[in-house]
């Protein structure tokens, strides 16, 4: 039988590839995604992908959203943790709200997606953890103390719980995506994309989300079993660590 994967934030950007990906390596895929039912309807017209609507901010929310899907599909054994946002502002011009919009989505968030799965994947002795960190999460950004914050914290997460899922057969591990080509980065202003941050990519270029999603599909499959703890980073060598 197909194994069950759920993908925060999966019906656009990164997510999407990602969902795709999944499904292409015969994993039953759910994506949830948080308000934009226009595009999570016509991600599923395309792809057949089943799309659930809920805040990953929220516990409760997360947990009867998890609760439908594995109802819909069965128990969650790979579980992508990818919904992220962006408040962007100097850190003097960083308002309250926009700290917490980002903390709550972006790394309450992960707890909210990852611990109602995890009772199962411990009893079971099979799961698959993966986050979506950032490349700003290791080096820092201007105007994303909030953003970097998040992320770094991605990295804390999946090294402690690498460690207490090692020998229950469940793997956390986090992608550190460089500057993809999607909406999130397409909204960052053209002039310092082009002047600022593109040159300061080796490659020269944006990353593409599928070059994204294949990593995740690695860290999900079976010849990953002994990599646990890890961070993959795939930035066009803008940044190492
Ligand atoms: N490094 C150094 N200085 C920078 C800078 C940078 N990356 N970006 C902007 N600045 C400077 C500008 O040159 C300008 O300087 P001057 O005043 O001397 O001209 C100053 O900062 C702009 O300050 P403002 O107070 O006017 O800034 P603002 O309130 O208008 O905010 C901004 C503008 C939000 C910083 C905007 O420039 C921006 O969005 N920058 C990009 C931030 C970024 O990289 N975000 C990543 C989004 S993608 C993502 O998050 C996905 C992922 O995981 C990689």
């Amino acid at each position: 039988m197909a194994r069950v994967a759920l993908v925060t934030g999966g019906s656009r950007g990164i997510g999407a590839s990602i969902s795709k990906a999944l499904k292409d390596a015969g994993y039953d895929v759910a994506a949830s995604y948080a308000g934009n039912d226009e595009a999570a309807e016509k991600f599923t017209a395309e792809t057949g992908i089943k799309t659930y609507k809920w805040n990953v901010g929220n516990y409760e929310d997360s947990q009867a959203g998890i609760a439908k899907v594995e109802a819909d599909l069965g128990p969650i054994e790979v579980v992508v943790a990818n919904a992220g946002i962006t408040r962007d502002a100097p850190f003097h011009k960083m308002t309250p709200e926009q700290w917490q919009q980002v903390i709550d989505t972006n790394l309450t968030g992960v707890f909210n997606t990852v611990h109602p799965v995890w009772p199962g994947m411990r009893e079971r002795k099979f799961g698959r953890v993966i986050v979506i960190s950032s490349v700003n999460g290791q080096k820092g950004q201007f105007a994303q103390v909030n953003y970097a914050a998040t992320k770094a914290g991605d990295i804390g997460i999946v090294r402690s719980l690498a460690q207490e899922g090692a020998r229950a057969g469940i793997t956390a591990n986090a992608v550190c995506p460089g500057y993809i080509g999607t909406e999130m980065v397409r909204a960052i202003p053209e002039k310092v994309l082009n002047d600022v941050i593109i040159p300061q990519i080796p490659a020269g270029r944006l990353g593409e989300p599928e070059e994204i999603a294949r990593c995740v599909a690695f860290l999900a499959s079976d010849d990953a079993s002994f990599i646990n703890g890890s961070t993959i980073s795939a930035n066009g060598a803008q940044f190492f660590s």
